[in-house]
């Protein structure tokens, strides 16, 4: 087996699900941040990435991408079920984002997660050469750290955590919130999207664990864990080169046109997802046309919603509410011809993503609750000049950076409305003010800075690592994570 200096340990590998048929892979850009997020950095680096093919049996047998070696983990119809459908993203997920669905407790759900992270545990010691740093990614593997050190107390090992991490109250909640607590702490840095989230890990370290806890490092019994926050972005040159090709800009015109130019266009991206507020954001768009606020003739919607997680209930569940929503929705205030919104349940390749940011007038992103939120990050690197508004949920990790978008509550129907409108109708230089220093923003910040301040970070704390709290060399006096990114307090 081929040995890695560094590991990337994350539930899904970032491969295209259907390799061409030459044998041939590329990087499966998955509707979600995580693989967007680590494509950017690894595909010139040598590195390997474990994870899950997306598919239930046999693990295939997959090529090299790039300088990028692939070391997939199979799941079987039980593993899928029990890890990744169960704990993952029916207890943890719906946890992790408020509860804004009730999060399923199930033991048997469990042990089935205790074993798949055990597997991935084993996957990463195999590939990982003496010394090497393992990072790995999200809820899904929340266990693999301490069962990592267990197994190669040599490595350097790093977690991330792409989602929110919940309040004390709510972690509480969790059954085996001590083996997850201490899972998670076997890395020897926890990084998080925002600074409240070592926080609550903090309190929750004291609290369970009986460690010394603060915002920046946790003393356990026999190590010191580094914590902290660190924003993740997007590749913002890639974004800025696609949305300057030829195919792009013609698609935006065309787009612009087909959708009844010079209609103001308001225009959402998600998974199809109960965190992202799409509901919130039909209401408040219902509630314009039905009060004769906004008119078809002059506005028009497009509601971009890939599927995602199928085979769980509550997804199948919002499904059919969003699409019976935007037939009804449809049906009272569409004319021939000319629908108030266009939904569009699939796919697409990041080209015509980007033509279609570059066709908004207005981008509509709500979620309830979400760790960072890119797609509000690739609108603003998608834009050619400073035109274009922003309403972007305070509920989203990226309303902490981009603190010129148009920020809402989106529970309160009544302030999106207002907001909505608010975008709509701003004047081109306010428009331009906000633009600019969100673009200039993201310029700084973006995924290159994310990955370099987090793995610097890391190495420091391998020379931390046995530092403790009051042994002279205080948790304190190390280098503060986030800050070269200006992360919010
Ligand atoms: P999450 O990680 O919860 O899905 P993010 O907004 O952080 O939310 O990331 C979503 C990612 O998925 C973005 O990179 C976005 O471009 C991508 N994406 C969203 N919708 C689609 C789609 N229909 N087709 C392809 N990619 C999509
Ligand atoms: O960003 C959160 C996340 O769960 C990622 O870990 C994941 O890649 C993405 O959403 C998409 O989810 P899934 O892998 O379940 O399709």
């Amino acid at each position: 087996m081929r040995q890695s200096s560094l590991v990337v340990v994350a539930n899904r590998l970032p491969l295209d699900d259907s390799a061409a048929p030459d044998g041939a892979c590329e990087w499966r850009r998955s509707p979600g941040g995580l693989a967007g997020a680590l494509h950017a950095i690894l595909q010139q680096t040598p590195a390997t990435w474990v994870g899950w093919d997306g598919t239930v049996g046999e693990a295939r047998t997959l090529p090299d991408v790039g300088t990028l070696r692939l070391r997939p983990v199979a799941l079987d119809e039980d593993e899928t079920r029990g890890y990744y459908e169960g704990f993952a993203n029916s207890t943890l997920w719906p946890l992790y984002h408020d509860a804004v669905e009730p999060p399923v407790f199930d033991r048997g759900w469990w042990e089935t997660y205790r074993a798949v992270n055990r597997r991935f545990a084993e996957a990463a010691a195999e590939v990982a050469e003496p010394g090497a740093t393992v990072w790995v990614q999200d809820y899904h593997l929340q266990l693999v750290p301490q069962l990592l050190r267990k197994l190669r107390p040599d490595l350097l090992i790093g977690f991330f955590l792409h989602v929110p991490f919940p309040p004390p109250e709510l972690f509480m909640q969790l059954p085996r919130r001590v083996e997850l607590l201490r899972g998670m702490l076997g890395a020897d840095l926890v990084g998080f999207q925002r600074p409240q989230a070592a926080h609550n890990v903090a309190q929750l370290a004291s609290k369970l664990l009986g460690a010394e806890g603060a915002d920046d490092a946790i003393a356990l019994e026999d190590r010191v864990v580094r914590t902290g926050a660190f924003p993740v972005s997007i590749d913002v040159a890639e974004m800025r080169s696609l949305s300057a090709r030829p195919y792009v800009i013609n698609q935006a015109k065309k787009l612009r046109h087909d959708l009844g130019s010079p209609k103001k266009v308001l225009l959402s991206v998600d998974r199809l997802d109960y965190t992202k507020g799409i509901e919130h954001r039909l209401t408040a768009y219902s509630e314009l046309l039905r009060d004769g606020r906004v008119k078809v003739r002059d506005t028009v919607m497009v509601q971009v919603a890939v599927p995602s997680r199928e085979r769980v209930e509550t997804y199948r569940g919002l499904r059919d509410r969003i699409e019976r929503e935007v037939g009804r929705i449809n049906g009272e205030y569409g004319r021939v011809g000319e629908p108030a919104i266009h939904y569009l349940n699939q796919p697409f390749d990041r080209a015509d993503l980007a033509a279609l940011y570059q066709t908004a007038d207005v981008m509509v992103v709500t979620p309830l609750r979400d760790g960072m939120n890119l797609v509000a990050k690739e609108f603003v690197a998608a834009r050619r000049d400073d035109s274009g508004a922003l309403v972007l949920s305070e509920f989203a990790g990226a309303a902490a950076e981009l603190e010129d978008a148009f920020q809402v509550n989106p529970h309160d129907v009544d302030g999106l409305k207002e907001t909505l409108l608010h975008a709509m109708s701003a004047a081109p230089a306010d428009l331009a003010r906000r633009m600019a220093a969100m673009r200039h923003y993201l310029t700084v910040h973006d995924i290159h800075a994310w990955a370099q301040d987090y793995l610097t970070t890391l190495s420091f704390s391998s020379q931390s690592r046995t530092a403790s709290i009051g042994s002279g060399s205080s948790i304190r006096s190390w280098p503060s994570p986030g800050k070269s990114n200006g992360a919010a307090p």
